[in-house]
């Protein structure tokens, strides 16, 4: 019996006011459906071969792939997404992820065959001001973008842009890398007078912070963040986007983008209307020698990260056969390190790698990932065509034959169905948005698992061999003594489970087989018996930013939210979601309690309060004390933004970067306005920390713009 109710009034006005029933902040509990616009629908054919950037499109595209040139435009468009819109209400899908909607270059950069390619992938920016005109209209107007976020919004559905700040276009060919402002000629990259791109060789070492951040990926123009005229054209293109409707970011690139610069961005989108942000920081797993700088940029930037060491896991367990130890020991590193593990984005496929039907051509193993990645902690994310099969093995599979033509809107494909039973069990069980994991079973072809979130379960099986049966016995689980019917009422295979009473929240369940490539889930919803915090959005803001608590059995009166002993003004309440505003309160890390209108408590959950909004400021330190291999120049100072003092890798800010040793220098987001207190430290490889003599530096942080600090060492 679900002891959730939902009204028809209440769902008539869920229906049909967009801003008081969901929040764009909390975004557990959505299921992502990334697009890559121009291969998905072409809804609108007068945009196809528009004559600024004419002769550009290949129209065997959608009809005839095999004779069609994979690197031009082959007519999907934001009109095409927005036809389809009950296709993917229908699987379940909450948030629509689209490829970088902006102007990209107009000219072709002919191939090392030379044959033509264009900017279909939308990585290759021009005007981050309008829209792109194969996307859009010929005249790079909103009008496309606007139809379809107020569509999605009228369906229940968000979306999300992809925003690729590092770069414009490829340097020394096509456009040189011009930068134009809604239509306006600003510079390419040759000509530059004003500094606003990097000018640095290509990266070759991929673990080096500088080059990460300051050398051009790929031959793109890497534009500099840190002039003012680049900060403020960037963060008004974001803006703008969340004026046309964008609810929240994928970050492209982000470990290219200047880090510290980020957390600005971030604060900006968050300063003027509730938003998510997740980044591209690309990495094998977690042994990955930034796996730590990884972590510590999403516990602190307010930008979630693309789980892509889980990503690794999941692909080698799944479709490479490895145990499912490697998924297991993945969650766990991860779930110990990130604060916030629940919001990071999560994913099996996507336009930058083979798909997984390319590496293991077995449609089970695809729908058992696939329902892994739907019942796992983190937000899911669905490669467009993954639930049709969709796969190109054209040279191993990989770009730009994972951007294949979207062929198939079937409903009643298997992996059309999973989905939308899994995102309906998402919405109605908090422990998949909100709960915590534990393995509960497992070898090298098991994985049974557990979600809790107080008292609602979930309890996965999965068993990924082909042909062998497994014995399962010795299973305890926190679902209470009773029968469970599989939730995917046998789709994979499942079937029904009986526990048996036990205690401490570990009850026996009867022994049972485990048949090849089968999935079962089973879950109940318990009676909330105080009022339960699943979820905070964003996780770092300054006073006056609006914050999402999401969770559940709130009460319908409205309580009170808490940073110490200062309340919250609270702007809406209801059952499951409230929203307030940050209080007047000292900057720090604060864990932030709900209490129901009769005063119980909620788990709390953590926050990081800003002094001020953020104004990204590059602090250089000249003749800084020596350091051996493994030694870093830290910042560190007198507010949260500046980690309060802290010494160690996680509390101090940096490591900073030398390429002008023994000179460092770091760009960092801090409070605008503020009279900052600093020292520079060193972190030695053991941990141990000197300080640098002196009285503390001091610096009054510009209220708009970006700024300079350059200082000495003190000895
Ligand atoms: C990563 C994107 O995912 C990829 O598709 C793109 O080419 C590069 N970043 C450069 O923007
Ligand atoms: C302790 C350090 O030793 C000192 O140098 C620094 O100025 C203070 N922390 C911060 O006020």
């Amino acid at each position: 019996m679900s002891r959730r109710v939902v009204s028809p009034m209440l769902a008539f006005l869920c229906a049909t006011s967009f801003s008081t029933c969901t929040h764009a902040q909390d975004f557990k509990k959505q299921v992502i459906y990334q697009v890559v616009t121009d291969r998905f629908f072409d809804g609108d054919t007068s945009n196809n071969n528009p004559a600024q950037s004419y002769g550009l499109y290949d129209p065997n595209g959608f009809t005839n792939p095999s004779a069609a040139n994979w690197h031009l435009y082959w007519g999907g468009d934001l009109a095409g997404i927005q036809q389809k819109l009950s296709y993917l209400k229908g699987m379940g899908v909450t948030a629509i992820w689209l490829s970088p909607p902006v102007d990209n270059i107009n000219v072709s950069i002919p191939d090392s065959n030379n044959n033509p390619t264009a900017p279909y992938h939308g990585y290759s920016a021009r005007d981050f001001q309008r829209i792109e005109e194969h996307f859009g209209d010929a005249n790079n107007t909103w009008t496309a973008f606007d139809n379809l976020t107020s569509a999605a919004h009228q369906n229940g559905m968000k979306i999300i842009v992809d925003f690729a700040p590092n770069h414009t276009s490829p340097t020394g060919t096509g456009e040189d890398g011009a930068l134009y402002n809604n239509g306006t000629f600003v510079t390419n990259y040759t000509q530059d007078t004003n500094g606003y791109f990097h000018h640095n060789p290509g990266i070759s070492d991929w673990n080096d912070r500088y080059q990460l951040q300051y050398y051009s990926l790929e031959g793109l123009a890497d534009l500099n963040q840190e002039n003012s005229y680049i900060d403020g054209y960037l963060k008004s293109a974001l803006t703008q986007l969340q004026n046309h409707g964008a609810d929240a970011f994928r970050i492209d690139a982000v470990k290219h983008v200047t880090w510290g610069w980020e957390y600005s961005m971030a604060n900006t989108a968050f300063s003027s209307k509730p938003s998510f942000f997740f980044g591209e920081w690309f990495q094998g797993g977690t042994s990955d020698p930034l796996f730590h700088d990884s972590y510590k940029f999403a516990n602190h930037s307010g930008i979630s990260l693309l789980d892509f060491p889980l990503n690794t896991a999941i692909r080698d367990v799944f479709a490479s056969n490895n145990n499912f130890s490697e998924i297991d020991s993945t969650l766990a590193t991860e779930d110990t390190n990130f604060t916030w593990q629940n919001d990071l984005v999560t994913f099996i496929d996507n336009q930058d790698m083979a798909r997984f039907l390319t590496v293991d051509n077995n449609t089970n193993r695809l729908n058992e990932a696939e329902a892994f990645l739907l019942t796992c902690r983190g937000i899911p994310i669905i490669y467009y065509g993954d639930e049709q099969y969709l796969h190109n093995d054209t040279s191993g599979g990989t770009d730009p034959y994972n951007r294949n033509p979207m062929t198939s809107f079937s409903t009643s494909t298997t992996g059309y169905q999973l989905v939308s039973k899994l995102a309906a069990l998402r919405q109605a069980n908090d422990a998949i948005a909100y709960g915590s994991h534990q393995q509960r079973w497992i070898n090298n072809d098991v994985y049974i698992y557990e979600r809790r979130f107080f008292n609602d379960v979930v309890l996965v099986a999965i068993n990924k061999n082909d042909t062998t049966s497994y014995s399962i016995s010795g299973l305890y689980t926190a679902l209470p003594a009773g029968t469970y019917q599989d939730y995917l009422g046998g789709l994979l295979g499942g079937f029904s489970l009986t526990v048996n009473s036990g205690s401490g929240g570990n009850n026996p369940a009867n022994n049972f087989t485990l048949p090849p490539h089968t999935v079962a889930v089973w879950q109940v919803t318990g009676a909330a018996t105080q009022p339960e915090a699943g979820s905070i959005g964003p996780t770092v803001a300054q006073p006056g930013v609006q914050v999402t608590m999401a969770g559940d059995n709130f009460g319908s009166s409205t309580g009170t939210v808490l940073f110490g002993s200062t309340a919250a003004a609270i702007k809406s309440w209801s059952n499951t979601s409230v929203t307030f505003t940050v209080p007047n309160v000292t900057n720090g890390l604060y864990n932030v309690q709900l209490k129901n209108a009769s005063g119980t408590t909620a788990n709390t959950i953590q926050f990081t309060v800003l002094q001020a909004k953020l104004i990204p400021v590059t602090f250089t330190v000249n003749n800084a004390t020596p350091t051996n291999p493994g030694d870093y120049i830290f910042l560190t100072g007198n507010t949260v933004e500046l980690g309060n003092w802290g010494t160690t890798f996680d509390t101090a800010i940096g490591p900073m970067l030398d390429p002008n040793y023994p000179n460092w220098f770091l760009n960092v987001s801090v409070p605008a306005g503020a009279q900052i207190q600093f020292k520079f430290i060193k972190i030695a490889a053991d941990g141990t920390v000197t300080w640098e003599n002196g009285a503390n530096h001091t610096y009054t942080v510009p209220t708009s713009g970006t700024g300079y600090v350059n200082v000495n060492w003190q000895n």
